[in-house]
């Protein structure tokens, strides 16, 4: 029911194709990449837990987010040594999730759901706040905490 709504709520465009053909799509908000087939993500024999694949995917599905977000397990992302990561990447802002776990993966759900409701983002709640670092920006010193990652409602990421 919930589906339907939100598939009446954000009708396709249209776009032309390099071949000329115009074709129907949805724009999406965003997309979630999780690392689920990498080095080290999920790989217990490292010490990192499993990476809860179904979970994410039910999640996904029960919130109806796929016309908004869509959902991607991948390989390594880049930043292995902070197993397991995510990548959130959201009208135009990224995201990176480290020690993502199966209790963690709801409360991403949640950011997300309300980001999209709210057309912007709400402050990360506390177990996200403590994962998420900046994908693309590091600091110079090597032993530096991964850049901290904010948001600011209607101002996107600190
Ligand atoms: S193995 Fe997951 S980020 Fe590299």
């Amino acid at each position: 029911m919930r589906r339907k709504r939100q598939r009446r709520s954000r009708p396709g465009i249209y776009v032309q194709r390099l071949d000329g053909q115009q074709v129907r799509l949805w724009p999406l908000r965003g997309q979630l990449f999780v690392c689920a087939y990498g080095c080290c993500c999920g790989h217990e024999e490292k010490g990192h837990p499993p990476v809860p694949v179904d979970l994410y995917h039910q999640e996904w599905e029960r919130r109806g987010l796929a016309r908004f977000v869509h959902l991607t397990f991948t390989q390594c992302l880049g930043a292995c040594a902070l197993a397991n990561v995510a990548l959130l990447v959201i009208d135009g802002q990224a995201y990176a999730f480290q020690g993502m776990t199966a209790e963690v993966v709801p409360v991403l759900f949640d950011f997300i759901e309300a980001w999209v409701a709210q057309g912007a983002p709400a402050p990360l709640p506390p177990p996200l706040a403590e994962r998420a670092f900046h994908p693309y920006t590091w600091p110079e010193d090597p032993v530096a905490h991964p850049p901290a990652c904010e948001t600011t409602q209607g101002e996107g990421q600190g």
